[in-house]
């Protein structure tokens, strides 16, 4: 509801911790760990990142912030959950897909065997919206296991880097891209 939202809203503006200078110079980076180690910070934003969300199968949570909100959420709506993992983490075999990020590269791996995601219904879940790389490359994912993304969630988006529209280029125009708050 609206109230869900301003709470999570002012839990953020309340607990976030700015950080000068990182992960480079000029940079200033929000860290929400303090938010989510609130109580009533932690409850308000679950509920408003599953708020109005279209009817989903799974949720899927990105490593690694996204794993304790995506297992938070999916008990919310009801449905089971999928952690989204970085590279080697898991055992064979899997599917992988690799994308850039500003230096270099990073790879985001799921099961390929021992869970059936043909036409399943996805939630993704995460803390911070960037480029959109990391989003892009989990819906990638779902898409060769058979699944599909109707709504990112995140707490924060940085609009600066338009992961927004890298989301639609890269998933499709009918995905839902849904940010608690905008920076
Ligand atoms: C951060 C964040 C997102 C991703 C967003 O994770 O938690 O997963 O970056 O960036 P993008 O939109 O530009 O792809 P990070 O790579 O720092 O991994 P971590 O959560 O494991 O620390």
């Amino acid at each position: 509801s609206h109230d869900t939202l301003a709470e999570a809203r002012a839990a953020i503006a309340r607990h976030t911790r700015l950080v000068a200078d990182f992960p480079s110079p000029g940079v200033q980076f929000k860290d929400l760990t303090p938010v989510l180690a609130e109580s009533g910070g932690f409850a308000s934003i679950i509920t408003a990142l599953a708020h109005g969300c279209p009817e989903v199968d799974l949720v899927g949570g990105i490593d690694a912030r996204g794993f304790l909100l995506g297992g938070a959420v999916a008990r919310e709506l009801g449905v089971g959950v999928l952690a989204v993992r970085k590279k080697g983490k898991l055992p064979p075999p899997v599917h992988t897909v690799t994308y850039d990020l500003e230096y270099g590269s990073a790879a985001l791996e799921i099961p390929a065997e021992g869970l059936d995601l043909t036409g399943r219904r996805v939630l993704l879940v995460d803390d911070v919206l960037a480029t959109g790389g990391t989003a892009v490359a989990a819906a990638t994912l779902m898409r060769e296991a058979g699944a599909h993304v109707v709504r990112v969630s995140v707490i924060m988006e940085l609009t600066a880097l338009a992961g927004r529209a890298t989301i639609t280029r890269g998933i499709g125009s009918d995905v839902e891209v849904h940010a608690l708050v905008a920076d």
